[in-house]
């Protein structure tokens, strides 16, 4: 498992918001920020932070959904940032994506055997044996074939994430960016979903970006994971060392608000936030110097870069390189 399928490196994704009606200049926006990272063949890669730290984005940029700006993305050993669209199309097809939304991913009016069956007509796949192929997946995921000529508005939402699953399935990939695939979902769907995603990973040596913002989540299905904060990685390791020994501030302030589920404990929202303090995108220094209990002089000068503190184990923050 110590083979690398994806490599990632200085990955940036810029936006150009227009010009608002009084200002002169158009506004470039980072969404993703120079984030370097790679992932092993097998493993579970989780990505966590809150909602618009660059997640979706990173995922897009990995399956080419979203074209990076600038920085290259390795599979298997080619950059596919190099590639055209006709040398990437027989590439695409390892690349898969499973999105948060079941209710919006699914095109509602076509049954669940067009739904499958689309990927595969594209790309020319068990032309001869289609039919066999489709009950084949659907059997995967735990559908029964007798829903073939259903619509997507007839499934409940954990039906629905099966689906998309099965999709996802088709084309036989090898690496699947499953994008908060259990958060529309109730939470005891959502085990049935995470043990799903487990269980064909081992069946078919699948390797997963798992994206989500509930720490718990990650931890239960991740072997190592990345914490983002506004389009930086702020800290990456295992699992086991990055929620039983975390660095970063950051990281510290989302785990202290994972609520414990404790009926005599009243719940409290745990937070080293400083008062009145906004979330901002400044140019110098660290992202997090506004929001951070242990900022020192250095973090309003200095970005801090992503250094691996002990093995295996990065974090982006002065307190611990200086
Ligand atoms: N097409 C776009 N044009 C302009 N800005 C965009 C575009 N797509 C995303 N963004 C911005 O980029 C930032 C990162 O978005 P992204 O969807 O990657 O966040 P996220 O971490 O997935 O958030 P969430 O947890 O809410 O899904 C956000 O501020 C978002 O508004
Ligand atoms: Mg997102």
């Amino acid at each position: 498992m110590n083979e690398d399928l994806l490599n990632v490196r200085s990955l940036t994704k810029e936006y150009i918001n227009k010009r608002r009606i009084f200002s002169r200049k158009s506004h470039i926006f980072k969404a993703v920020d120079k984030i370097s990272f790679s992932i092993r063949k097998g493993e579970t890669f989780g990505l966590v932070g809150e909602s618009g730290c660059g997640k979706s984005t990173t995922g897009k940029m990995l399956v080419r959904l979203e074209e990076p700006t600038t920085g290259k993305i390795y599979f298997k050993g080619e950059n596919l940032t190099d590639l055209n669209e006709k040398q990437m199309q027989p590439i695409r097809r390892n690349l898969q994506m499973i999105f948060q939304n079941p209710y919006g991913s699914l095109n509602p009016k076509m049954t669940l055997k067009q739904i499958i069956e689309e990927p595969l007509k594209i790309h020319k796949l068990a032309v001869n044996n289609r039919h066999k192929r489709i009950c084949q997946l659907l059997d995967y995921v735990g559908l029964q074939s007798a829903f073939l000529d259903r619509y997507p508005s007839e499934f409940s939402g954990g039906q629905r994430q099966r689906i998309a699953i099965a999709r996802a399935l088709s084309l036989h990939p090898e690496f699947i960016v499953a994008d908060e695939p259990v958060s529309a979902l109730d939470v005891s769907i959502q085990a049935h979903i995470l043990n799903l995603l487990i269980d064909l990973q081992k069946e078919f040596s699948l390797t997963y970006l798992f994206i989500s913002h509930d720490l718990s989540v990650v931890r239960y299905i991740s072997d190592r994971a990345g914490v983002m904060y506004l389009g930086k990685i702020v800290e990456m390791a295992d699992c086991d060392n990055l929620y039983d020994h975390p660095l970063h501030p950051y990281t510290k302030m989302l785990l202290a608000s994972i609520p414990i589920p404790d009926p005599e404990k009243p719940f409290e929202f745990v937070t080293e936030d400083l008062p009145g303090i906004q979330v901002s995108r400044q140019k110098h220094g660290c992202a997090f110097y506004p929001r951070c209990a242990n900022r020192i002089e250095n973090c309003l000068l200095d970005k801090p870069e992503l250094k691996e503190i002990s093995p295996g184990h990065f974090a982006a923050c002065h307190l611990y390189t200086t």
